[in-house]
This record gives structure tokens, sequence and C-alpha cells, in this order.
């Protein structure tokens, strides 16, 4: 970024809101070009052409960070884009994420307190006589209003391909601070995958329905002629009801619906600054015969590499983790997302935090998290509280919720753990201190006491599934959590040269408070007795008798015979089992199916990881409206244990990235085989178990540059590079 640094900043001169702004410039070229660039950004998401063809392959860029500390700038080489003679460059901008008046719950004013969108770009050529020139942007560009007549990102847009603003204008200059710009840092948001409709359905009260067979977050190419004037909407939605009727309710005040205003000519035509999250789309006022050929489903989403892989014997599991997969894909839209569809599509801290181990084997991640931990530390208020959702729409905020804020210690830790990368610990090192800081301040005597919590959010053991956060005691968990994160903390002091003695010292105060207060003879106190309070203790390592802690562990969990873990519990649940010596109870529970279980929902159908245990019931009815998704990757979080205990691939704590591996894998009769992979940044690291015969034949492959430790049955055997094979 250079040359942007000296561009002007426009905006329309009329008022506009809710619609797209074309700002356009004529540029006379007559002498031959060596090289040249376009750096761009906007407030608001921006469609840069040249010549009418769209420039670089980023969808809703310049992306979404906290803008008013951070918005990214795109640099382009544009050199083969321009011509001799006469070239318009244009610059489309919508309001994207930026000029929301509303976010899911909250409503209030637009992130940057400014409603309507603007541009800002510098395209500075070369000539081969070594002459220089740079374009910015300015007053003589010309401003008009875009074909796409509205567009809002969760009610979708309507485009009018006929539509001509009459009057163009000049447009407006305005001051606007720079010190905000930083270089793209996260990964571009692009189309992936394009899918063609499975079925068309016509519903039993009559809707035109098209099934793509998968829910995704993108949006649909359709080939369109009807009649002139007709407005021909697509609806989205993700599942279909009880009835096989198209159901949007969950959508809650999201239209996410795509008009497009018919004149009469045949268009192929795409969304260009919306997206929506969706398996099933319904036509109306569609005169053109609906064949499948005429629609596909473009599924977008960052840039992320695919790593990791596993399969087995049962092939619910394999749906489950296509599922998984396809939750990471939905969610990874520049930020990481509790949902893709409904009006809220937030960066939830505590979401991001439970799914970040598996999100970095499934898919390379350095890169996304990297940008989103630096909105993170942008957001975080200076009295050290963590915003619930980054970027912090919300504002800053008194209080950290347990859980939703540790996002701050545990993401950057897994990051660390995932691609050995220290830069990342050592940037977030101070962030991590003012967020302890202020737990420590708001604890009394170890315990964290003082703030409100989520809990163990959309858990089973509140009085109705409704209570989302009652269960597992607020305090202990917040406790928990405390000593968990102040455990990561001590560990990035030491691997940044700093002293831990202190963090280490208070962190052993609390870890004596937490077995006073909640816990007798290595059990939780049977008032605070919940499947993820012990999950916690035996997890965190807080119990001073986890053997004790575990077995409890499993008599809660036998005796009801199923899950009652929320967001908190869940993704440590079968780990505080399996690491315990309770393998049997870890895969029944990955194994049922009945209510509540990862396999209900692929019982039911689902093919991304629903929000509730139940989303969908038994009976085809519905969680509720208020809130279910059925594209949240929280619960998916389980595959951190397929890849990790079913498999068997663990890192190395002391060996980051996959230097030295840990093959440990659990076997379980009810699984004939299992084979996992993940691409790690030293090469690929494989691990495969199949039972024939009463035997089981173990293979581990590990890249050159790597060393591995098998433990099979209690034994340690080191192995090297290649490929190895035990029989047992
Ligand atoms: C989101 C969650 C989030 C939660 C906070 C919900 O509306 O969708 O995933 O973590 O609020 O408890």
């Amino acid at each position: 970024m250079k040359n942007i640094l000296n561009a002007q900043w426009i905006k329309s001169p009329r008022c506009v809101k809710d619609n797209e702004v074309v700002f356009s410039k004529k540029i006379n070229i007559k002498k031959d070009i060596v090289s040249a660039s376009l750096e761009v950004t906007s407030l608001g998401v921006y469609l840069a052409k040249i010549n009418g063809e769209r420039v670089g392959d980023f969808i809703l860029a310049p992306g979404w960070t906290s803008y008013k500390k951070r918005l990214q700038v795109d640099t382009y080489n544009v050199t083969d884009m321009l011509r001799k003679d006469c070239n318009v460059i244009s610059l489309g901008v919508a309001p994207g994420w930026k000029a929301f008046t509303y976010f899911g719950m909250h409503s209030g004013d637009s992130m940057l307190g400014f409603s309507e969108v603007a541009a800002l770009c510098a395209l500075t050529i070369e000539y081969a006589d070594g002459e220089k020139e740079i374009i910015t942007s300015g007053g003589d560009w010309t401003c008009e209003n875009g074909k796409t007549v509205y567009s809002h990102l969760y009610n979708g847009y309507i485009y009018n391909p006929a539509f001509v603003d009459i009057c163009p204008a000049q447009a407006l200059v305005f001051p606007q601070n720079k010190k905000n710009l930083i270089d793209r840092q996260g990964e571009k948001i692009i189309e992936q995958e394009r899918l063609s409709p499975v079925e068309i359905i016509r519903t039993p009260s009559g809707e035109t329905v098209l099934d793509f067979g998968q829910n995704m977050t993108g949006y649909i190419e359709f080939r369109i002629k009807g009649n002139k004037g007709e407005k021909a909407t697509i609806s989205h939605a993700e599942v279909l009801d009880a009835e096989g009727n198209f159901y949007v309710d969950n959508l809650r005040s999201a239209k996410a619906q795509a008009v497009f205003v018919c004149d009469g000519k045949e268009h192929v035509y795409k969304s260009e600054y919306n997206f929506f999250g969706f398996r099933y789309i319904k036509l109306e006022n569609w005169s053109d015969e609906v064949k499948k050929e005429n629609f596909t489903a473009i599924v977008i989403h960052s840039d992320i590499k695919r790593t990791g892989y596993f399969e087995c014997s049962d092939e619910r599991v394999n749906k489950l983790f296509s599922n998984i997969i396809w939750g990471q894909k939905g969610n990874f839209v520049d930020v990481p997302t509790d949902c893709p569809q409904r009006d809220e599509r937030l960066g939830w801290t505590g979401d991001a935090q439970v799914f970040v181990k598996t999100a970095s084997y499934n898919f390379d991640v350095e890169k996304f998290f990297i940008k989103w931990l630096a909105d993170l530390r942008a957001d975080q208020t200076p009295w050290g509280t963590i915003p619930h959702v980054i970027p912090g729409v919300f504002g800053p905020d008194d209080n950290s919720s347990a859980a939703w804020a540790d996002a701050a210690t545990i993401c950057p830790w897994q990051i660390y753990q995932t691609y050995a990368n220290t830069d990342i610990l050592k940037d977030s090192l101070q962030s991590m201190k003012k967020y302890i800081e202020f737990i420590e301040e708001h604890s009394f005597d170890g315990i964290w006491c003082r703030s409100w919590h989520f809990g163990d959010w959309l858990n089973l053991d509140g009085s109705s599934p409704e209570d989302c956060s009652k269960g597992t005691d607020k305090n202990l968990i917040a406790t928990a959590y405390y000593i968990y994160s102040s455990d990561i903390l001590a560990k990035t002091m030491a691997i940044c040269g700093e002293d831990n003695a202190e963090v280490l010292e208070k962190r052993e105060k609390s870890i004596l408070a937490f077995r006073r207060e909640y816990m007798e003879n290595g059990r939780i106190k049977p008032e605070f007795a919940t499947q993820t309070a012990c999950v916690l203790a035996v997890h965190f390592g807080i119990s001073d008798d986890i053997a004790e802690t575990a077995k409890q562990l499993n008599e809660l969990v036998t005796e009801c015979g199923h899950l009652k873990t929320g967001f908190v519990g869940t993704p440590y649940l079968l780990h505080a089992l399996s690491d315990n010596g309770y393998n049997e109870t870890a895969y029944s529970l990955l194994i049922r199916e009945e209510y509540p279980s990862w396999l209900f929902s692929v019982k039911m159908g689902a093919t991304t990881i629903w929000e509730h245990w139940d989303s969908v019931r038994e009976d085809g009815t519905m969680w509720s409206t208020s809130m279910n998704s059925f594209n949240h990757y929280a619960y998916g979080s389980v595959a951190d244990w397929l890849y990790g205990d079913a498999a068997g691939i663990k890192l190395d704590e002391n060996r980051p990235g996959f230097e030295h591996v840990i093959f440990a894998p659990v076997t379980d009769s009810r699984l004939t085989y299992v084979k996992a992979s993940i691409e790690s940044r030293k090469g690929e690291v494989r691990s495969e178990w199949k039972t024939e015969n009463g035997k089981t034949t173990y293979t581990f492959t590990v890249p050159e540059g790597v060393d591995a430790t098998v433990i099979l049955g209690g034994e340690e055997t080191k192995i090297g590079a290649g490929t190895t094979e035990i029989v047992k």
C-alpha cells in the first residue's frame, strides 16, 4: 500500500441508502505500459472493474474487519486489463457489513457512524518510457446509482438490469482519516464450488422449490428471461418443515431474498454483494419454465486450503465429518461466524474458540485467524474485556463472558500449536495479560464470581431446553476457564522470555479455591455435579484426583445414557472420557443416534451441524423460531477427537507444528477401520488402523524431518519419517 494514501475518499453527493453506488473514471492511455497496479478499498463492499471486466476474484472485498481501526486495502496487478486509448475504471460499492444499521438482536448506528458507502483507490501506471502516472479517486470521478438498487446482507438484493441513473453526478470528496488503512491481512473470500440442483419440488402448499442437496453459504447463478417488469424472486431456506413446505422462520428478520427485475431479455446473473445460507430456494414470480440447468448454487468461503481428512467404517460418522467440513466452509467467510443465514452472522468469540482446533486440522486457517485475532485485539477494551463478537459491532462492554472471551488466549495458542507460529503469541501476549487481569479484578478469593456469563450455552442440564445458559454453575465454569487461560498465558510468557511466576501463583490459588468450593474427595460436589463440571475439572487438570473425577463423569454419562453438555462441555467431553480409560463410553456417545447426540442430526438428514442437539425434533417440529440455525459449527468440534483420539494424531505441545507427532489411537470394536490425515506445515501426517480376525494393524506415516512416538496399550515406540506398520 503506497499511493492510496494520497487518494481522496469519495461518496455520492446524493442521499443514498442500501443501494449500489458506482464510481467511475475514464482514463486515456497513449503510451505503452510496463506495469499497472490498483490499490482499492471501500466503506462497504466493492466490486472493481476495468473496461467492464472484474478486477480480481475477492467476493465482498475488502472483507470485514473492525473498520474504525483496521480497513484492508487490496492491491491488484491490472497490467493486462488496461489498453491503449480509452479505458473505464469503475468501483461499485454496496453496504455490505459496514453499513449495517442492525446486527441480530442489536440495533444502532452503522459501524462507522457513517451509513453511506464510499470508495478510495489509486491506479499506478508505469510506462515503457520510464514515466509513472498515478490516478487517484477524487472529485473528478463520476458517481451514479447502480443496477443493484437494494443490497443488505441479511435481507438480500434487488437487481434491475434496466436501471440507468439518468443524472450521474460528480463524486463528493470528504475527509476521512486514513490511519486505519492496512494491507490485506486475511484470506480473500472466493467462489469455491458450483452445485447443481438435485430436485425440483412442488411443496404441499404449492411452492416451487429447488433442492441443492447440501446446506451451504453462497448464492445462486441463474438464467432468466421473464416478462418485462416482473420481479422474479428467489428465497433461501436451510430446511423444509414437517409438512415439506419451505421454512424460513428461523431466519428471524432476515428476508434473504434475491429479486431480479426482468426486462424481457435473457440474462445470466448472480449476486455481486450478498450471500445466503441455504440448501433450498423458492421461486416466485417466475414465468420462465423452471429447469434445473438454469440454476447453479455457488459456494463461497475464505480461501483456506483443505488439510484434514477422516474416514471410518461407520458411514454415519463419515456423514457427520462431512457436515463438520461444510459447517466450516459455511462459516469461514472472512470472519469465523456463528451462522450464515439468520439476522446474526457474527464473529461470536465462544463459537470460534470451541472450534479452532478442529478448524486448524480441517483447513489451513493460520492467516484467517491472524487477521481475526488482530481485530480481537483491536476491539479489546482498555480495561481488558473482549467483546462477545469480533468485529465488535455491539460496542465495548464492561463485561466478558467466560469461554467466549477466552478466545483471546485459546485461539492464538491453537494457531501456535498447529502451525508453530510464535509471532501470534508475541502479538497476543499483552492482550492475554489484560484479559487475565480483568478476570482477577472480578474474582474473589480465587473464584471468578463478579461477571455475567453465557454459561454452558444450549446444554441439557437446565430445567427446560429453552434454559440456554442454566445448568452448570457459571462461576464454576468461569473459574475453570480462568485456570485454563492463565495456564496458556503462563506458557506464552515463558515462550516470550518473560517471568511467569506471579501468574502461576495466582493460578495455583484459584485451583485450590476451585477444589475447596466445588469438589470433595476428588469428585465435583453433588450440588454442582454436571457432566460439564466434571469435563472441565478433568480436561483442564484442575481436579486433585483426575481418575476419580473422570469416573464420576463416566457415571453421570452412563446413568442417563447420553450427553447433556452445551457449548462449554461438548468440545472436551470425549477427550475427558477417553484420556482416562473410558473409551467405550466415548465411542458410545459418538455413535449414538437417538437424541441427544451428534448422529441424531445425521439421522434426521442434516448436511451441516445444527445449533441445537434437536434443531429439528424426531416428529419434524422445530426447536423454536427464535434461535435455530442449521449451520452452526460449534458441536462440530468433536472432529478434533476424531483426528486426535479415534485416529490418534496428537500434537506435542512442546514441539508444536507437528515437529514431533504422538500417535495414540483409541480403537473400538464397533468400528473396523479408521483413517485420518493432516497436511501439516512439515508434510502429511497419517494414521490408520483396521481390525481383522482379532488383530489390529496400525499404519503411521510421518514426513521427512518429523519424528513420532507411538503409544499403544501403554507402550511407547519411537518411529521416524516414512510409513511404519504395527500389528497388535
Ligand atoms: C449465537 C451463538 C453465540 C450465542 C451467545 C447466539 O445467538 O448464535 O452461537 O455464541 O448467541 O451465547
